[in-house]
């Protein structure tokens, strides 16, 4: 078997707390047959970019490199996360065309490129995700890597018309026929790139998703939904069932039914369209007011990006105004914390909340909405309810499924979960579970690996 190399821009380093499911994937992908994981170092430095650091954990050997300020200004907080990351989700309104800081992103690429050509063998496979990383494919083609590389993107592949926005955008996207495979979360997001193809990348879609480039270069395409480790986390659950944090948590809700959202402080992630549609439930299902208190954990998320602050003030904004309207003096009905929990914790809230609501304007997957499943006790599970724009709706079909933007049919779903029969939950839980049982995250990794070593 050759040997794995993943790069990403964030590099779950031994020690270091579980950073969601892509890590964890990840890090069993390499604990599994051993390999190199080469990222971003997660440091700042003061001196030039590109000095190396080299930490070895059993099989698997990681080389982090370390950004300057102006290269991670420009890279990450600027380029990645002010104009592929809107793209991405669909928020042309928001994407910042500064030629410089395009400019520095395609300079970091190049030095990821520059770092890690000499650490490869040409029997290695390598694995690249994300957005902040779509050239490095090509990078290191240039630099004369002829090894399998694959490509995996975790944000959803917007329609061509807005990828054909991005200034330059032929010379940045045709970067992606340097790839052996390049995998999507989901069908839709295939036909969206194959669309892009055709329609502005010069490019042909073959039979059996295959796309080729303009000089004739073929490249697979495939979907490949990432997901959750779907036994321990139902085990992990069962067990935070005693931990304090949750213990107290559903100690303060004197028999009350709590609805969880759990999301990164994200604007993709509909959070103030979320709290409006549960003012407008509380509006609308008086007779419901005052049984069902919302919580809404949101830890701060690419902070110096200014449409970040934005949304936080907003957010504070319009819990302050909910609650000041509806809260009586012994109840609240959103309890909106921008603290983070371990995940086992998480976990436990999860399986103590009788509604999980997963709303995102745009989201490539949403893990959350499979953790929700997971954790949930068989006897007596809550209701997911899940937007229409989030990967995940295309498996997890027994959720009540809404529009984010759509304030009344959000309300409508609390309020039906809230109230829905026992057996009608087990029921709809149950298939999904089944699902997340079959398709869990070691499943997405060798479906995706034996994809990229069959091409
Ligand atoms: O694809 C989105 C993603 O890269 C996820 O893998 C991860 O959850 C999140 O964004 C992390 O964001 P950041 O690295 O900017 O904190």
């Amino acid at each position: 078997m050759s040997r794995l190399v993943v790069v990403s821009n964030r590099v779950a380093l031994p020690g270091q707390p579980q950073t969601g499911g892509l890590a964890t994937g990840l890090r069993a992908a390499l604990k599994e047959r051993g390999g190199l994981w080469f990222g971003w170092s997660g440091k700042v430095t003061r001196q030039d970019s590109g000095t190396l650091h080299e930490q070895v954990d059993g099989q698997i050997t990681f080389v982090t490199m370390d950004l300057n300020r102006a290269d991670h200004d420009a890279y990450y907080t600027g380029f990645a996360n002010r104009a592929l990351w809107p793209l991405l989700h669909f928020r042309l309104d928001l994407v910042d065309y500064d030629r410089s800081k395009r400019e520095g992103y395609h300079r970091v690429n190049a030095l990821f490129a520059d770092k890690l050509a000499p650490l490869l063998k040409d029997s290695d496979t390598v694995w690249i995700h994300d957005y902040h990383l779509i050239p490095l494919g090509a990078r290191l083609r240039e630099r004369g890597i002829g090894c399998r590389i694959g490509f995996f993107l975790h944000t959803p592949m917007p329609s061509a018309d807005l990828l054909a926005a991005l200034p330059d955008h032929q010379r940045f996207f045709s970067t992606m026929y340097a790839y052996d495979l390049i995998g999507f979360h989901t069908r839709r997001d295939v036909e969206r790139f194959q669309a892009y193809v055709r329609l502005y990348g010069g490019g042909k879609v073959l039979g059996g998703d295959l796309v080729e480039a303009p000089g004739g270069r073929r490249v697979q395409t495939g979907d490949f939904p990432i997901s959750i480790d779907t036994g321990f986390i139902a085990q992990q659950a069962r067990a935070a069932i005693n931990k304090p944090a949750v213990r107290e948590l559903r100690q303060s809700l004197r028999g009350r039914q709590l609805a969880i959202g759990v999301d990164r402080l994200d604007y993709s992630k509909g959070l103030p369209e979320r709290f409006a549609g549960f003012e407008r439930y509380l509006k609308r299902y008086k007779e419901q007011r005052g049984s069902l208190t919302l919580l809404q954990i949101a830890p701060v998320s690419r902070g110096e990006v200014a449409e970040y602050q934005m949304l936080r003030s907003q957010l504070e904004q319009i819990a302050g105004h909910v609650n000041g309207t509806y809260a009586e003096a012994d109840w609240t009905p959103i309890r909106y914390v921008n603290q983070n929990y371990t995940h086992a914790t998480l976990t436990g809230f999860f399986r103590a909340a009788s509604i999980g609501l997963v709303t995102p304007l745009r989201d490539g997957m949403n893990l959350v909405a499979k953790e929700y499943i997971a954790a949930q006790d068989p006897e007596d599970p809550g209701v997911l309810v899940l937007s229409l724009l989030a990967g995940a709706a295309s498996e997890l079909t027994q959720a009540l499924i809404v529009n984010p933007h759509d304030l009344d049919g959000v309300a409508d779903a609390i309020a039906t979960a809230a109230a829905m029969p026992r057996p009608q939950r087990i029921e709809r839980w149950r298939a999904m579970f089944e699902h997340l049982q079959k398709h869990d995250i070691a499943k997405w990794r060798q479906n995706y690996l034996k994809a990229l070593e069959a091409v």
